[in-house]
């Protein structure tokens, strides 16, 4: 069976939890391969409703091999706290694994984003989760970094933290901010090693086992590429790749074995955070995206920027990917518009645009749409193509045109069942 790469199409939050746990069903082993805990995937199963942040959407599958990459960062507090949380709903994590290489989330990071962000003029905010990712990618990319394995090798972990804490220490007194102690982040260090010691491996040989056995693996994308540090509205961006190409990096194996990548995208748009968004509404309409689609972020709680779908980032977006397959999610927030709205270009200081300008550009792009009827029946019963309204299929297939892609999923509610597979026997195939 193939490598999935499962990932964000527009600019986070289009539901990649909730399809990588469906088909994480009948994964041998699912990876997340980069982002830390400023990912907020929402998966509701049997055993509950869960917004998980580190963890992989697999951990439901008691036979999945779950892995924390090497292209992630880690806050092992915050990772503590979710095992803790998944555990008391009754699911094993005896099966997750932590890569030596990955990165830790250090205090001082998280001090310093909070800082660097505040320090940002308002209109240049990026709207951070504030969980020291772009500071720790920054430590990473400085080779100042403490990777999970550091925290298993003490006299190499205190030169490590040593150095590392200089650096941190002359940029929070930039801020006036109070310097971390050498000892109080190493005794920090030493309780993580005793709590999660044990998970952190190299993660390598299990994947080459995986893949060398054509055993099924998922790799799970964090965000979305508009967000992407290279391709995203930099520098409205996070600071590492969610795009698929750097699925095999982040995860450990090499490019040519992904042959499916499943782009997750939402039948409309949502974004949280700064920078430009093109197809945003100000209106009625943004606001009964928001509430139908309850669009509150997942990791902090705020309200997400919504609009209507935006054909030129799907088009972007599948071109950069190499999509093999759409999982269109929340179709049932559409239920009751009467008209729905595509936006198929932009316009540009009298051009017309079908490509994704760079950031600046498109904070003065504006949309252009085609208006699309509504259904105005519900769709969350619908299991099949044929179940779903005519209208509703007329707009799939236009967002399918858009991309260029094939639909492989539709997501008709937030629970695991509530989806419309396209090709059943596929899927069962691919397991
Ligand atoms: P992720 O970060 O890509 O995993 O997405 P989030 O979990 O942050 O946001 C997606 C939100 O939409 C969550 O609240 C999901 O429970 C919810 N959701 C996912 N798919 C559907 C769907 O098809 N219909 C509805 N109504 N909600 C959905
Ligand atoms: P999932 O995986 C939506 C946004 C933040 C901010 C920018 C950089 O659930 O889709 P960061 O904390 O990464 O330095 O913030 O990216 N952002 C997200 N938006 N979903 C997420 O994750 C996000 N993770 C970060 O709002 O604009
Ligand atoms: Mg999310």
């Amino acid at each position: 069976m193939a490598v999935t790469a499962v990932v964000g199409a527009q600019w986070g939050d289009e539901g990649k939890g909730r399809v990588v746990d469906w088909l994480g069903q009948r994964a041998d082993m699912v990876i997340r391969f980069q982002g830390g805990d400023n990912a907020g995937h929402t998966v509701i199963n049997d055993y509950g409703l869960f917004k998980l942040h580190m963890v992989p959407s697999g951990i439901f599958n008691r036979d999945t091999v779950c892995i924390v990459g090497t292209g992630c960062v880690v806050n092992p507090d915050g990772l503590l706290k979710e095992l803790a949380e998944v555990e008391a709903a009754g699911v094993s994590t005896d099966n997750l694994w932590l890569s030596t290489r990955a990165h830790v989330v250090l205090p001082y990071h998280i001090a310093l984003d909070g800082m660097q962000e505040k320090k940002r003029a308002s209109d240049q905010q990026i709207g951070t989760t504030k969980r020291g990712i772009g500071p720790a990618y920054t430590d990473k990319a400085s080779r100042r970094g403490i990777r999970l394995g550091d925290l298993r090798r003490p006299t190499w972990l205190r030169q490590r933290v040593a150095q590392a804490l200089t650096h941190a220490n002359e940029r929070l007194a930039a801020f006036d901010q109070p310097p971390f102690e050498l000892e109080e982040v190493l005794a920090l260090c030493e309780k993580w090693n005793r709590a999660i010691g044990h998970r952190i491996v190299d993660t390598m040989p299990l994947v080459r086992t995986a893949v060398r056995a054509k055993q099924n693996v998922l790799l799970e994308g964090q965000l979305g590429v508009m967000r992407d540090l290279d391709w995203g509205i930099y520098p409205y961006v996070t600071s590492s790749n969610p795009t698929a190409a750097y699925a095999a990096a982040g995860a450990g194996l090499p490019a040519n074995e992904i042959t499916r990548v499943i782009g997750v995208v939402k039948a409309y748009s949502t974004s949280v955070g700064g920078g430009p968004f093109p197809c945003e509404l100000h209106d009625d309409v943004g606001q009964q995206l928001r509430d139908v689609g309850k669009e509150y972020g997942a990791t902090t709680g705020r309200p997400r920027r919504c609009g209507w779908f935006d054909g030129v980032a799907i088009s972007y977006a599948a071109w950069l990917n190499g999509f093999t397959g759409l999982a269109v999610t929340k179709l049932d927030v559409l239920d009751d518009f009467d008209e729905i709205k595509l936006c198929t270009a932009y316009k540009l200081d009298g051009e017309v645009l079908t490509q994704v300008p760079d950031t600046v550009d498109q904070e003065r792009c504006e949309p252009i749409y085609e208006t699309w009827p509504g259904w105005n029946e519900p769709t969350v019963d619908a299991r099949r193509w044929d179940d779903l309204p005519k209208a509703a299929r007329a707009l799939l297939h236009r967002i399918s045109e858009l991309a260029g892609v094939q639909i492989d999923f539709i997501s008709v509610g937030p629970e695991r069942e509530r989806l419309v597979v396209m090709d059943p026997a596929k899927e069962q195939d691919n397991s």
